[in-house]
């Protein structure tokens, strides 16, 4: 059937032709003038000097990702507190703090994830993470946000970094909250980008009969993102040259640690990572590793057992660091790139993907039909010049909200969180009741208005020592 076109149609079929996309114009007329026009927008803003590649490389094809041959493990600056660096690491603390106090740290936390494995509906950073109070992931990070402005005399620009998927939902939480005690100006959202969505033939997906199935370009997207959306220029305004980076998912991240960001900042880095010392040789994890003398994290997925397993004489994993997704990033770094034009390595990822048929039928696959494309933060490393990674250690910083069940549930999360406010209770001098399998026999949550660290909460006992009973509930504010 010849299709009515106008000229905007036309150059836009003369496109699809081209690449062997025609379908996408299937239902085209028998939509409305606003469908018509959004998807015609949608179709000019794909770009096909780099789709073409896509398909041949990654979605017709599934070609494993070259893993380099000489793998050596990463150097790293072992966790603070055992550590035979004490006055390097003092002078970092001193240095870190004078950079937060001068305003030059941001906090940037991605959230444009689907968040699918938890089933949780609607954004993630909505979920009630904290044991006593339910406080949600983002009321925890607005308020250590807020308790950092007031330990160092300066409230830190926090940039949210959302998606299609969750973008207007994320706003909405933000107004309804108050922007969770912040000032309004001092919170930056912004959308990342989308690829398109393709069945295992190279074919476009269309999520209805006018709009093409997309999903979000991975954390990778937000190193353009930042710069497209104008936070990387909002930092510049602000004075702003380190960006802290996290994950929606972990209620335990030091957010503005001075100790993390005075060593990265003092060594010369452009982008940092946090890391730990994995709990098992094939944990998911990302593992870090030197190749060509460059940090660079290679995901569980790509190394192979025989790498994972391999042992030093002391027993000690050779690849033993894991990644937490914990960086600090110069705004600098994310400039350059920018300014030069980068690219990150794209990894594939088979989904089942809800579209229409030839038919215009909607199908909701019961298995995997096709690929969606993204990258990765973490393959950034490699292009800085200069990278450092600090271990931390796992009960102090890492719980993520992953899963409704089972390893990286809510419920090992809240465990943990009141596990390490026992050991900051404990460590200043206040005895906590613990059961025979030595977890407390107590509910602990210490809001970070109180203490954002085990030594912010040593000063604060002094004031207040409380006796803490078996089965007691404990909120500290
Ligand atoms: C990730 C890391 C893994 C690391 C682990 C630590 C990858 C591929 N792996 O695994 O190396 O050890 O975290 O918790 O990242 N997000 C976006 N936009 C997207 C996709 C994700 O903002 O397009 C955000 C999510 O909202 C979330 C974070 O990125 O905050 C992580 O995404 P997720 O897919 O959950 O990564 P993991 O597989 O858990």
């Amino acid at each position: 059937m010849e299709m009515k076109c106008d000229l905007d149609c036309q150059s836009v079929r003369q496109i699809l032709k081209q690449h062997g996309q025609m379908h996408l114009l299937d239902f085209y007329d028998g939509l409305d003038e606003d469908k018509r026009t959004q998807l015609l927008h949608q179709i000019r803003q794909l770009d096909f000097s780099v789709m073409s590649e896509w398909i041949e490389k990654y979605v017709r094809r599934d070609v494993a990702l070259s893993v380099p041959e000489t793998l050596n493990p990463a150097p790293f600056y072992p966790a603070a507190g055992q550590a035979s660096k004490q006055d390097r690491y003092q002078e970092a603390v001193k240095y870190g703090s004078n950079l937060l106090a001068a305003g030059k740290v941001a906090g940037f936390v991605v959230a444009g994830g689907q968040g699918t494995r938890l089933g949780f509906e609607g954004p993630k950073g909505d979920f009630p993470v904290s044991p006593i109070r339910s406080k949600t992931l983002f009321r925890l990070f607005a308020e250590t946000i807020l308790a950092a402005g007031r330990k160092y005399g300066t409230t830190p620009a926090w940039y949210v970094m959302t998606s299609p998927l969750n973008h207007e939902a994320t706003v909405e939480l933000f107004e309804s909250n108050d922007y969770y005690g912040l000032a309004r100006s001092d919170v930056f959202l912004f959308q990342q980008g989308t690829n398109p969505n393709f069945s295992f033939d190279g074919k476009i997906l269309l999520a209805d009969k006018g709009t093409l199935s997309t999903s979000p370009d991975g954390h990778g997207g937000s190193l353009k993102a930042l710069y497209r959306s104008g936070a990387i220029e909002d930092m510049k305004k602000r004075g702003v040259e380190y960006i802290s980076y996290w994950q929606i998912d972990n209620p335990l991240i030091h957010i503005f640690d001075p100790l993390f960001i005075g060593l990265h900042a003092m060594d010369g880095a452009e982008m940092s990572s946090k890391a730990l010392i994995k709990a098992h040789p094939t944990e998911k994890v990302g593992n870090f590793c030197l190749v060509d003398g460059r940090v660079t994290v290679i995901e569980y997925s790509d190394l192979s057992d025989e790498q994972a397993s391999r042992r030093n004489p002391d027993g000690s994993l050779v690849f033993e660091l894991g990644s937490i997704a914990i960086h600090i990033i110069n705004r600098t770094f994310v400039e350059k790139l920018n300014a030069q034009g980068f690219a990150l390595p794209i990894h594939r990822a088979v989904k089942k993907i809800p579209h229409i048929d030839e038919a215009g039928n909607l199908v909701e696959p019961r298995k995997p039909n096709g690929v969606k494309l993204e990258t990765f933060i973490f393959d950034a490393l490699p292009l800085a010049e200069r990278s450092i990674i600090l271990e931390t250690l796992r009960q102090e910083e890492f719980a993520p909200v992953k899963n409704a069940t089972g390893d990286d549930s809510p419920e090992v999360t809240r465990r943990m969180m009141i596990e390490r406010a026992a050991n900051w209770i404990e460590a200043a001098g206040v005895k906590v009741p613990r059961k025979e399998d030595g977890s407390p026999d107590c509910t602990l949550e210490i809001a970070p208005s109180f203490a954002l660290t085990k030594e912010d909460l040593a000063g604060r006992l002094d004031e207040r020592l409380p006796v803490i009973n078996p089965g007691v509930i404990v909120y500290l504010e």
